[in-house]
């Protein structure tokens, strides 16, 4: 869901035409408040077909993305996020139409009339440039590795490799057929629906049926294998490894799906109907791709190496099911998919245990000047603050209101907003409802306010 800029067309014309002769271009931006170049106005994207052939040697793309979407408003043009490469074509319900290159928005010259579904084709292709978005030297998008290439777009990068509306407040449906060149595989987010034998590779068939948002779709093409594990809760497991762990999962890989089924006691049921993990190297993270889990080989071998397991997992109820309304919304995400970490200590060592690692992080904290976790800005958006004091910031809620409202607080926050987004005022307003306290100084403290409150013991 999306919202419509408020324009109001002013009459330029005076033949009579239909309506859309009379509109705006819409907006090339959603208002985000730290990144206003992302997402546009004037339509909700349904669907992406994403048709590419993956060269990693060349470190080139090429193909076409189809988008159905359905006019918010009356447009007489309406912009997609596309960063670099060339476009070939756009087609507008499949007729040729013009389009212009500006700055990173692809402009198509078509109208947009409210209500009425469109489907847009961009054929395009070249070397993706993968972006700095919070100015910290971070790559976001698709990027090249030594086994092949991988996508890791948090938060703007899916404008380097697909036309977007580039927003996690417009999500939406996924398929993706991607070639890969021979001895690679080509993995993505969802279903493997089809493998194809093509003269160029093979054809990888994904599908993404649950709503998504851009940021977390990812292709990852390199040598692959797929590992299955036992179904936890009804959710396929599988991992994609390279061939050097012959099969072999990482340890902290075997134990999904007990968080699996733990989580879905705490949180509801889990969100998606598979996980797993693809491995990458070159990557010194992991980003929470729905349903498949992009993880650096970097944190084998590191003690943190199960609490980015539960962390990612976490993310798929909080960040992905859910979505942040606005980037500045991050601890939404972030502090939540931290706060799983400390939930799964506490699942396997009890809660003084659990208290014990809550005061490790309170004390880096309190050792560290910090943002605010509700207001970090662009360069501080995956700092300290946003991830612990976020985490934090839920567990004063729960000392604050008890174990019961507490949880229920959270499972109601993913069945309400799940599938579409939510805002730091929608959980605090959830919040009070639930609990029927005024939690307005308990949030104010924690996100909004320089000074470090006590450490919460529940
Ligand atoms: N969401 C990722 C995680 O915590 C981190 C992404 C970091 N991105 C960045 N641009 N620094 O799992
Ligand atoms: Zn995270």
């Amino acid at each position: 869901c999306i919202r419509d800029s408020p324009e109001t067309a002013p009459p330029t014309t005076n033949d009579g035409g239909a309506a859309v002769e009379y509109a705006l271009p819409a907006t090339d931006g959603i208002d985000d408040p730290y990144f206003p170049g992302l997402g546009n106005g004037g339509y909700d994207v349904e669907h992406y077909l994403i048709d590419l052939r993956a060269d990693p040697a060349g470190n080139t793309i090429d193909g076409t993305t189809t988008i159905e979407a359905v006019a918010t408003g009356d447009h007489s043009s309406f912009t997609l996020d596309l960063r670099g490469l060339e476009v070939a074509t756009v087609t507008v319900d499949g007729a040729a139409v013009d389009y212009t290159r500006i700055g990173e928005e692809l402009r198509v010259e078509a109208p947009l009339v409210a209500g009425e579904s469109v489907t847009v084709a961009v054929a395009y292709g070249g070397t993706p440039e993968p972006v700095d978005d919070l100015g910290d030297g971070w790559q976001t998008g698709w990027i090249r590795n030594a086994e092949g290439t991988f996508v890791a777009s948090e938060p703007g990068g899916a404008r380097t490799w697909f036309p977007a509306n580039d927003h996690p407040s417009d999500k939406a449906t996924f398929t993706f057929r991607i070639t890969a060149p021979a001895g690679m595989t080509a993995v993505a987010n969802g279903e493997l629906t089809d493998t194809i034998a093509s003269e160029s590779g093979d054809i990888y068939v994904w599908e993404m049926a649950d709503p998504m948002a851009t940021y977390l779709a990812t292709v990852v093409v390199a040598p692959l294998e797929r590992v299955e594990h036992p179904p936890a809760a009804g959710v396929v497991l599988r991992d994609y490894l390279p061939p050097s762990y012959r099969g072999e999962a990482p340890d902290s890989f075997q134990k999904t799906g007990a968080m699996i089924e733990y989580f879905d006691d705490l949180f509801g049921p889990y969100p998606f109907d598979q996980y797993g993990h693809v491995i990458v190297s070159g990557f010194p993270a992991a980003l929470e791709t729905q349903t498949m889990t992009v993880f650096g080989d970097a944190w084998f071998g590191s003690p943190f190496a199960e609490f980015v397991v539960a962390h990612e997992l976490g993310h798929q109820w909080f960040g992905n099911h859910v979505s942040p309304t606005t980037w500045k919304d991050i601890w939404l995400n972030e502090g939540f998919a931290t706060y799983a970490e400390l939930l799964w200590v506490e699942h396997l060592y009890g809660p003084v245990a659990m208290q014990a690692e809550a005061a490790s992080r309170y004390d880096d904290l309190r050792s560290t000047s910090h943002a605010l976790a509700g207001d970090p800005q662009p360069l501080r958006l995956f700092g300290i603050s946003v991830y612990q004091r976020g985490a934090l910031t839920l567990h004063a809620l729960r000392d604050g209101v008890g174990d019961e409202v507490f949880f229920e607080i959270l499972r109601t926050w993913v069945s309400r907003f799940g599938g579409r987004d939510g805002s730091t005022d929608d959980f605090i307003a959830l919040a009070e409802e639930l609990s029927g306290a005024d939690l307005g100084d308990l949030f104010e403290s924690w996100l909004f306010t320089p000074e470090l409150p006590p450490l919460p013991s529940p």
